[in-house]
């Protein structure tokens, strides 16, 4: 029979953990090692039909790679079949979880199916003032109206910090229809909230707790970290693996806990009815892949490290005179990898660019008053040295901050007025007008700076002078007409 000539690529063999199993990962480096001669999406086939300066850049093996669910016995998404099946409950053994899914649009298509499958219109959803922005848009769909929640200020950082339990119980007490909690935790900076006292209210209220841990999933991997909302109580988790926990941009996972209320059936609907039709193999099987590092001897140890090398900046840090690290205190505990340093006499933004230009540092973030480092899993020791020698250096030199003094503020910590239900907001007649004439108005649009994607203003919500100096990038705004 004729064996056409397929894709000549070095077949060098992939190095594999020996004591883990990558289901997905494995499927498909058999797909890899068996070409086929496809007549079927993607249509670069193989990457003979991609612009060769971008063939060129990514690497001819990434394009072989790039498949999606359907073909080549390496499964389906919806439903779950084959290798991605069992990807999946892997995952969720390993989190702890009653069953896994793994999303493709990130955490942010987690947070909109949750909404759209578990919310409806007029129901209230508990949430905290600082929630990631889909969460927000998730109720845009669904029509549910969000219930403030405001997490403590800590002032000296400009920073939000944890949900206090008590304030939860104040808004179910006051609302009896109540459909969900829905908090974040940690905070993008790492603050942690009393999880288990807050799902101990929500059980008292028989109402379920929706955890957004997007930062936090690393957690089930070390004791040295917060114990993940999957263990203390909430019904459903959201990971952003790819943020910290080593897989490709866009990969999460939903988790449905093992004492959930909800039917992870009905969630795997929502998620089926807005995740794409054509997932990507590899965006799964590096869900696959970080599961499996994550659970590996050689990942523990990397993870390991990342706490000691965060523990290790922590300490020279705080001896470096005019730097100061978040720390945990008696209030609130704190995820070590997340360190928010400020500098003084110099902004975040300030200290960001110093970074970048004189550095060649890039940091995660950076606010008015500092800048957010993550130590990852793969950072090495000499970065981690380099880190410290630069900020060291920084600290000691006369840098100014005269240039940036004008620039926009960064964190907004206002408790938004609503005057409108989200959704009914959004599919009102609308009209842009210039940001100078708004105060007053109603906004009919999210505005959100990502990082960290929480809101500025939101659909429904009363502009106020308030809002003005996050603004400033804005010359108009869409308000409702
Ligand atoms: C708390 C939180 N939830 C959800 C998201 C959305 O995650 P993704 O980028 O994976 O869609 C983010 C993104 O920054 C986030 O910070």
């Amino acid at each position: 029979m004729l064996k056409p000539k397929i894709l000549k690529l070095k077949q060098k063999s992939i190095e594999t953990q020996n004591d883990v199993h990558a289901p997905l990962v494995e499927a498909l480096e058999k797909f890899y090692k068996n070409p086929m001669m496809q007549f079927h999406i993607p249509g670069h086939t193989g990457g003979r039909a991609i612009f060769p300066e971008f063939r060129e850049l990514i690497g001819s093996r990434a394009l072989v790679l790039d498949t999606t669910d359907e073909f080549d016995n390496l499964g389906t998404l919806h439903p779950a079949t084959g290798p991605i099946k069992e990807a999946q409950k892997l995952a969720a053994e390993a989190f702890g979880a009653q069953r896994t899914f793994f999303l493709v649009g990130g955490s942010t298509i987690g947070n909109l199916s949750l909404a759209m499958g578990l919310t409806k219109p007029g129901k209230k959803v508990i949430v905290n003032r600082n929630c990631h922005r889909s969460i927000l848009t998730g109720m845009i769909i669904s029509g549910a109206e969000p219930v403030w929640i405001v997490p403590e200020k800590l002032e000296d950082w400009s920073l939000w910090g944890e949900i206090e339990p008590k304030n939860i119980e104040k808004a179910l007490k006051e609302n009896d229809d109540v459909a969900l909690v829905w908090i974040t935790n940690p905070t993008y900076e790492g603050v942690v909230s009393d999880i288990k006292s807050i799902s101990e209210i929500c059980k008292k209220y028989d109402v379920p707790l929706i955890v957004d841990e997007a930062h936090g999933c690393l957690w089930n991997f070390n004791k040295n970290l917060p114990t993940s909302s999957l263990h203390l109580g909430a019904d459903a988790v959201i990971h952003s693996l790819h943020k910290t926990g080593g897989s490709m941009s866009q990969s999460s996972m939903l988790h449905i806990s093992k004492t959930s209320k909800f039917n992870p059936d009905e969630v795997e609907r929502a998620i089926q009815l807005l995740q794409t039709t054509s997932p990507s193999m590899l965006l799964m099987a590096s869900l696959d892949a970080a599961r499996a590092n994550l659970e590996s001897k050689r990942g523990r140890r990397q993870l390991k490290r990342a706490i000691q090398y965060a523990q290790f900046i922590r300490k020279k840090l705080n001896k470096i005179e005019g730097i100061d690290c978040l720390e945990p205190t008696e209030n609130y505990n704190l995820d070590l990898t997340k360190i928010f340093i400020k500098m003084h006499g110099l902004s975040g933004k300030r200290l960001e660019s110093i970074l970048e230009i004189d550095f060649n540092i890039e940091v995660e973030s950076a606010s008015d008053d500092g800048v957010l480092l993550l130590i990852n899993i793969g950072n090495t020791k000499h970065e981690i040295q380099y880190l410290i020698n630069s900020l060291e250096t920084i600290a000691k030199s006369n840098y100014s901050d005269i240039y940036y003094i004008e620039k926009r503020k960064h964190m907004p910590m206002l408790t938004p007025k609503i005057i409108m239900k989200p959704r009914d907001a959004f599919y009102s007649e609308k009209e842009t007008i210039p940001k100078e004439n708004a105060v007053g108005r109603i906004s009919a649009e999210v505005i959100a700076e990502c990082p960290p994607g929480i809101s500025i203003l939101l659909p429904g919500e009363l502009i106020t002078e308030a809002h003005m100096p996050y603004l400033n990038e804005y010359k108009f705004i869409e308000v409702i007409k």
